[in-house]
This record gives C-alpha cells, structure tokens and sequence, in this order.
C-alpha cells in the first residue's frame, strides 16, 4: 500500500522487513534533503527578488534619471551586488551543494543540523549586510558581523560536504569537474575571506558602509570569475554533456580552462586588468571547447520536462560568457570607462550566470525538490526570452549611454531594467508553484534522475 510518499514506488511490498527499514530510512533522509534544499531555495528567491533585483532596477531607474553613472549611493549599489552574488546564487549553491556533492561523490551522509545552521547563519548575515548598506544603522559592528557570519556558514558548508570519507568500497578517483568545482569553492573562501578583512578595515577607518572603487573592482573579480564562473564551469560539465547529449567531456582541457582562469584572477586581483581580461578570456574558449557545446552533438538533448530550447539557451549563455570577457578587455584599454565595465560584468551576471541557474535550475531543481516537475516550461520559454532581451537592451545601452556615445540609449536603459524584472519574477513564480504542486511517484532510483 502506498505511504502517500513521492518515493512510495521505490519500496516494493516484497522486500524483508530489515531491508523495508533500510528504505524507509533512505527515503526519510531523501525527504529531509529535499526540505533543506527548498529551503534554501525559496531563501535564494527572496534575495534575488527584493534585496537584489529590485533595488538593482530602483538603481539603473535613478541613474537613468540623472544620466550620470556616479549619480547614486555606492553603498546601495554594493548591496545590490551581494545581495544578488551572495543572497541570491551563493544561497542556490550551498543548497544545491548540500543536496548533491555528498550523493554524486558518493560520500557518508552528513548531519542534517549542519544544513540547517549553515543556512540560519548565512541568511543571518546577507541580511544584516543588506540592512547596514542600505540604512547605515551602526555599521561599523554590523559590516563585520555579518562577513563573520557569513565565514562561518561557509565553513560548516565546508566540513560538511568536503571531509566526509566514501560511504564504502575503494574511493573514486577524483573527475575533473570535482577540481573546478574545488577551484570555485576556494574562490567563494577567498570572497568571503576578503570581504571579513575590509569590512574591519572599513569599520575602523572609514566614513560610510561601502568599499572604495578600487578596492570593489578587484573584489568582484574574485567573488564572479573566481567564485561563480567556475561554479557553473564544474557542475556543466557534470551534468550538461548528458543534458544536452554532448560528445565526452576534454578533462584535460577543462583544468587548462581553470588554470588560466584563476591566473587571470590572480592577476585581475593585482590590478593588471589587461592581462586578467585576456586569460579569462583564454580560460573561457578553453571551458567551451572542453565541454564542447558548439560542436556536433553525440545524442538527443533530455529536454523532458523543461522547454525544448533548453540546450539553445544554455549555448546562448555561454556565448555571453566569451562577450563579457571581451568588454573586460576593451575596459581595460578604454581608461575610465564605467560604462564598459558595468557592461561587462552584466553580460557575465545576467547573460551567464542568471541565464545558466535559470536554465539548470528548472532542469534540476523540481526533481531534487523532492520529484516534482516543472509547472510550465513555456513560462520557462518565456522568461529565458525576455531575460535574453533585457540583457541585451542592458548590455548595450549601457555602453552608448555611460560612455556619452549615444544620450536616447539612457532612455533604453528603465526598459531593459523592467524586461529583466519580469524575467526573474517569472523565473520565481515557476518555481514555487512547481514546489507547491504534489510530488510525482517515482519508480527511477534518484541517484539516475541526474545521469
Ligand atoms: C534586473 C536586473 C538588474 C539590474 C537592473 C541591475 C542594475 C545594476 C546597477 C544599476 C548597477 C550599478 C553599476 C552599473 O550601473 O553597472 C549594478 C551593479 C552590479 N550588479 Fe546588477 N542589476 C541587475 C541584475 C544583476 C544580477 C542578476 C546580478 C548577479 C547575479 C548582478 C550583480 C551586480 C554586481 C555584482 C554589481 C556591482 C556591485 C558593486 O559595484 O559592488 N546584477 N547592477
């Protein structure tokens, strides 16, 4: 008889009771898995929503207004920034790593308070960081506070999905994508590290909640190309050959793809932004070629579930991904030019990173989510479109209208602003509905949903 479980399919009437007890309990623990990773989901939502993409539009409205890129508070656009890098897809990715490493490594189970401390204190401090950004209310503790915080949510994240031994048997040999994947997480160490040092810095010797220019353009290097490119380079490569029917992945590429491009953190760290562009670049065409989207496929996409243009979206995005390191380079050349930058790094945020979780994410998600399926994949459709088209009213006008080329571009810049509103509500709104219909019964073991 059915337990009324989305996993009741997987536990046949015939089995002895010991091994009955033993599916129970991996069924429970599934369940659980998939409570924690909604969680940290919805949380993910939340940020990306209000803390992030709204204040993001409040922002490029007000400059739009004043047709000067300096015009707004440099503390409301660095809340906007971590809200999105850090509330919005730093939150996707903990849950997300929480839920798979242990079972794609196929290491011993960790304990499931450490998922839920982890989120209470991350949450804790993207929050008291937005507020003290936004509201400028005792900052000189908060700022600090809340980067501590932040630090030590990493580091249960850390213990807990990297130094648990293999469940059983001889240990796997590590696969490539595990490497870039160490490389991003060394990454977000490093960002979260450095925000803690220049937060007590800025504590004791600044006058507002807001790094220096400088300072901030050698931060995000490190906490988007030295933390999220890799991220998305290292689970693509783990799950999109099989997604999009790719031919086998180059491995060895893919580590010369993620050597060039923590050289070219290195470097852009150390403010030889010329040098950085290029081997970020060079790091870029290396993961591309390594992953081998634009080449000849082996087997049909497995778009079940999702839109069919999935793979083409996806493609689309890491076509953003060579544009962004391009700008960077023009940028690098061009002098003062904010326009350029801000261009670049949208093309990277919005054209690659928002559109690669978009994309994955409603590939992935319902299912870890305790086996759901997506509401609608022609909303999916819809929102990857308009994203599409925001990004590139955005990338655009912000280089005509920031670099005094073309002044009717400022008037492109609130249109593309609202475009990417709805595209991120839309990606929302399809989320939690999915979370909110029921569960499908499963007869597939879950350790092949995503093979
Ligand atoms: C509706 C979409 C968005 C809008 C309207 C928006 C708007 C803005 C604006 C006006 C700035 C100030 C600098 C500039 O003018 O270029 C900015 C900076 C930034 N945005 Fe966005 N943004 C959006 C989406 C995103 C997304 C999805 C991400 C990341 C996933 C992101 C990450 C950042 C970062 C890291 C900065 C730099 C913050 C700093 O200087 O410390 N943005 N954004």
């Amino acid at each position: 008889m059915s337990d009324g479980s989305p996993f009741a399919g997987q536990r046949p009437v015939w089995l002895d009771d010991k091994t009955k007890s033993v599916m129970d309990h991996a069924i429970a623990r599934e369940q659980s898995l998939s409570h924690l990773l909604m969680t940290y989901i919805v949380t993910g939502l939340v940020f990306m929503l209000l803390p992030g993409t709204f204040l993001g539009v409040w922002n490029l409205i007000k400059i739009s207004n004043q047709e000067e890129a300096d015009s707004i508070s440099p503390a409301w656009i660095q809340a906007h920034g971590h809200a999105q890098l850090f509330g919005w897809v730093g939150t996707f990715i903990l849950g997300i790593g929480f839920y798979s490493i242990p079972k794609l490594r196929k290491l011993k189970p960790f304990a499931l308070w450490e998922g839920w401390l982890c989120w209470a204190l991350w949450v804790a401090g993207v929050t008291i960081r937005w507020l003290s950004n936004i509201y400028s209310w005792q900052w000189r503790v908060l700022m600090p506070s809340s980067a501590a915080l932040e630090v030590l949510a990493f580091l249960i994240f850390f213990q807990a999905v990297a130094s648990h031994r293999p469940s059983r048997g001889v240990p796997k040999p590590w696969e490539s994508w595990i490497f870039v994947v160490i490389a991003a997480t060394l990454g977000l160490l490093a960002s979260l590290a450095l925000n803690l040092g220049a937060s007590i810095q800025m504590a004791l010797h600044a006058s507002s909640p807001a790094f220096s220019h400088e300072f901030d353009q050698r931060y995000l290097i490190v906490s988007t190309w030295g933390f999220l490119v890799p991220m998305v380079w290292g689970f693509s490569s783990r799950w999109l050959p099989v997604f999009m029917g790719l031919q086998p992945l180059r491995g060895s590429w893919l580590l010369v793809a993620a050597g060039l491009n923590t050289l070219g953190v290195v470097a852009g760290f150390l403010e030889r932004f010329t040098t950085a562009s290029v081997l970020l670049l060079g790091g870029a065409v290396m993961a591309v070629l390594a992953i081998r989207f634009f080449e000849p496929t082996a087997k049909a996409a497995k778009t079940i579930n999702v839109h069919a243009s999935f793979p083409v979206f996806i493609r689309i995005a890491y076509g953003w991904l060579l544009l962004a390191a391009s700008l960077s380079i023009w940028a690098s050349r061009a002098g003062e030019a904010p326009g350029i930058w801000g261009a670049s790094r949208h093309a990277l945020t919005v054209g690659f990173i928002a559109a690669m979780v978009f994309s994955v994410g409603q590939r992935i998600l319902p299912s870890f989510c305790g086996m759901r399926v997506l509401w609608s994949p022609r909303l999916m459709l819809v929102m990857l479109v308009l994203l599409m088209t925001g990004c590139t009213l955005r990338v655009a006008s912000e280089i005509l209208a920031y670099q005094n080329y073309a002044a009717w571009a400022w008037n492109v810049l609130p249109v593309s602003a609202l475009i990417e509103l709805t595209a991120v509500t839309l990606f929302a709104v399809n989320l939690i509905v999915t979370f909110l219909r029921p569960s499908v019964a499963v007869t597939t073991p879950l350790s092949m949903t995503t093979e």
